[in-house]
């Protein structure tokens, strides 16, 4: 029997704005395929049905209907059952009671994995979709939708696929008052004064969010209010997971540490006191009662000024684990954020490492330590954490930004991918050579990029990065030139006249805001507070590793952050074969040179160049392949819709001015200290260095002073002396 009918009106209305080319469609944006493409398609697809009961199949059959109309110019059959042309959506145990002759086999699935086949029913082409669970049909049907999106062939599927990690969560830095902490798209998407009322934007989301797999949703930003624990906010909170529960996302909390003081009203927060384990247990518990299948909590604890068990002297396992504790009975999960620093005179670079490395083994089995992909802040460009890899008896978990805070906010186009992969990537050497990051981690989490604005992202640009982020989470062996293409197709049309020079652009923009913003491993070099634009001189504020002069090291005698044995000796926190290849200043790859080695202005490199020419070659890089994007999107008008192609010129041509801002700024700077002149056929910048240095901004979004409480901040850990600020 079927379970669920399908009805046109409904269908329609879900993708009634589906018209309007204003970006709100993302990658689901299903346009009609090229009249013989849909025609051939069409033989192998008449409408899908469920043979289920799970609301998470009932939505998959809604959105392969409402797709397949619009992309293949049908009206699917809502009498299809049983015919040619059935698109079977159950999973293995509905199918195996529907249609007992077929025999598909879903093991080695696991809870979330698809199989799609082309089978013959009732000697009648038919294509299943099938799974474990829900889940896995829900995602094995957006898989369907997205071969057919990009015109592959419908004959003959053989489709097996599961996810890599089995916690894909994006973490929303949202504000109870709608500000977004880092947001560059509007708003907040949640908007607290009217839930729990849904909006259909928060369909819309999870529709997106399970089309690539994402399959959590922290709601709030890791600076947390307290009050999202309390009973107002958990009945919207709620309602918001019955919103995304049929799109199997789940939805996760930040929480203060401090909450048993603040919520609960006890005299402390201290995770050793019995009433504060008592107090975290009933929280968890009501909180189950009201979302069954809650996530777990993100907390960020003893980092800038928010607080954690060193106030306690306690240590993050200590604070990780009363929490812990509270959520197993409920399969919940923490993210425990290893993101700490604090005013020590030691190197920021080293300190999530000294602190959590010696806690190996000491987290509970439901936390996930979750660590940043460099071990600084989300810099254009960084090494791997040490942390990969070097963690063995605890789950990590990895921390990547699909906001652009120091990559431009919502200027032109930077496709993050290749940053991701290169993490992913990258050999832990630990406990031997040929285990990459990827294969150290069990989760992935993605600081998300998402506003009300109607394009969900601030840049068209921008939603490249929700969809590679869910790709990764799912499969991080894609390559960045995959993942591009899959979305350039979905997103903006399959005419190979747009294809190859969009994806050549994605594919090289991440490389050229490095080349621009901070070359040769540079970091940090940005203004404060807001962190746009540049800003190397700038050395003023109390906090010594917020100013980029501690990072670029730089003086007359030249540039760059000793980390080796005669600095702060970071390189030694890696596996051995890692830091011997860091520790050279000619072995240490030359996009991480400056990261690992203080070196004089006229060094030679290996390419026999000098680091000051070389320095200002990838500058000039940087801005001409800009200008180059620039270039490519003015040819590409003839096969864009006009007003995305009018809102990505301007966002191009911010960017052309924005890496010449930081070109002529940095080497300003540098050549104020450095008293080099330029190597021939590079020109000068167009201004004094004091034109850059007195530009300043009021207004810049994303930015929310944050609470820095100067007392947790210099608790200089577990006893220590208290520092200064
Ligand atoms: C960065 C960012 C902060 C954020 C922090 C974090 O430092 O600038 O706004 O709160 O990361 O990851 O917690």
């Amino acid at each position: 029997m079927r379970a669920f009918a399908l009805f046109f009106a409904l269908v329609f209305s879900l993708f009634a704005e589906a018209n309007a080319e204003d970006g709100h469609d993302l990658w689901l944006r299903y346009r009609p395929l090229p009249a013989a493409a849909a025609a051939r398609e069409h033989r192998y697809v008449e409408g899908a049905s469920a043979y289920s009961h799970d609301a998470r199949i009932v939505a998959a059959a809604r959105e392969f209907n409402g797709a397949v109309a619009a992309l293949l110019n049908i009206v699917p059959n809502a009498a299809i059952e049983q015919s040619a042309g059935e698109v079977i959506l159950g999973t293995s145990a509905d199918l195996k009671h529907e249609f007992p002759g077929l025999h598909l086999d879903t093991s080695g699935l696991g809870a979330e994995g698809y199989l799609i086949r082309s089978v013959a029913v009732n000697a009648n082409p038919t294509i299943v979709v099938t799974g474990n669970s829900g889940a896995g049909v829900l995602y094995g049907t957006f898989a369907l939708i997205r071969e057919i999106q990009l015109g592959h062939s419908l004959a003959n599927l053989s489709i097996r696929s599961t996810p890599r990690y089995a916690l894909r969560v994006l973490d929303h830095w949202d504000n109870l008052d709608r500000t977004i902490e880092r947001g560059y798209a509007g708003p907040s998407l949640w908007d607290w004064a009217t839930l729990p009322k849904i909006d259909q934007r928060y369909i819309d989301y999870a529709r997106a969010d399970a089309s690539v797999g994402i399959n959590g949703a922290v709601l709030n930003n890791v600076n947390a209010d307290p009050k999202i624990l309390s009973p107002e906010y958990l009945a919207k909170v709620a309602a918001l997971a019955n919103a995304l529960r049929p799109y199997g996302v789940r939805v996760y909390l930040s929480v203060r540490f401090s909450s048993p003081v603040e919520v609960g009203h006890l005299k402390t927060a201290d995770p050793m006191d019995p009433a504060v384990k008592a107090w975290w247990r009933s929280e968890a518990d009501s909180l189950y009662r009201l979302i069954p299948d809650f996530g777990g909590f993100v907390v960020k604890a003893n980092s800038e000024g928010e607080p954690g068990p060193w106030d306690y002297h306690r240590t993050q396992a200590d604070g990780a684990n009363v929490i812990a504790d509270a959520l197993a009975p409920h399969d919940g999960t923490v993210f425990w954020r290893a993101f700490v620093y604090s005013a020590t005179k030691e190197d920021r670079a080293k300190q999530a490492y000294d602190e959590f490395k010696p806690l190996d083994g000491h987290f509970r089995n439901n936390v996930i330590v979750q660590v940043k992909n460099g071990p600084i802040d989300f810099q254009p460009r960084e090494p791997f954490s040490p942390l990969f890899g070097q963690m063995p008896e605890t789950h990590v978990g990895l921390e990547v930004q699909l906001t652009r805070e120091y990559l431009g906010g919502d200027d032109g186009i930077v496709f993050l991918a290749p940053m991701w992969t290169e993490a992913l990537d990258s050999d832990t050497c630990s406990p031997r050579c040929g285990r990459p990051v990827k294969s150290t981690v069990t989760a992935m989490a993605g600081v998300a990029n998402i506003g009300s604005d109607r394009n969900w992202t601030g840049s068209n640009f921008n939603q490249a990065n929700w969809y590679a982020f869910g790709r990764l989470a799912w499969n991080p062996s894609l390559s960045p030139l995959q993942i591009a293409t899959e979305w350039t197709r979905m997103t903006w049309g399959n005419d190979p006249r747009l294809v190859k020079p969009v994806v050549a652009t994605m594919v090289n923009s991440r490389e050229a805001v490095v080349d621009y913003m901070t070359p040769l491993g540079l970091v940090h070099q940005f203004q404060n507070d807001h962190h746009y634009g540049p800003a190397p001189w700038s050395c003023n504020l109390s906090f010594p590793s917020w100013n980029p002069c501690y990072y670029n090291s730089a003086n007359s005698g030249g540039i760059g952050f000793d980390r080796t044995k005669t600095g702060s000796d970071a390189v030694d926190q890696y596996a051995p074969p890692v830091a011997h290849e860091f520790a050279g200043p000619n072995t240490v790859p030359e996009k991480y040179l400056l990261f690992f080695h203080h070196l004089p202005w006229t060094q030679r490199l290996r390419s026999g160049q000098s680091l000051w020419d070389s320095l200002i070659v990838h500058y000039d890089r940087g801005v001409a392949q800009v200008g180059e994007n620039r270039r490519t999107w003015n040819s590409l008008r003839p096969y864009i819709d006009p007003q995305r192609y009018a809102q990505v010129s301007n966002d191009l041509d911010r960017q052309v001015l924005e890496a010449w801002w930081w070109r002529d700024a940095s080497i300003a700077y540098w050549q104020s200290l450095s008293k080099l002149p330029l190597p021939p056929g590079h020109s000068s910048p167009a201004h004094p260095l004091s034109y850059y240095q007195s530009i300043h901004f009021d207004t810049v979004p994303g930015f929310k002073i944050p609470r820095i409480d100067a007392r947790t901040m210099c608790v200089a850990g577990r006893g220590g002396p208290k520092c200064a600020l």
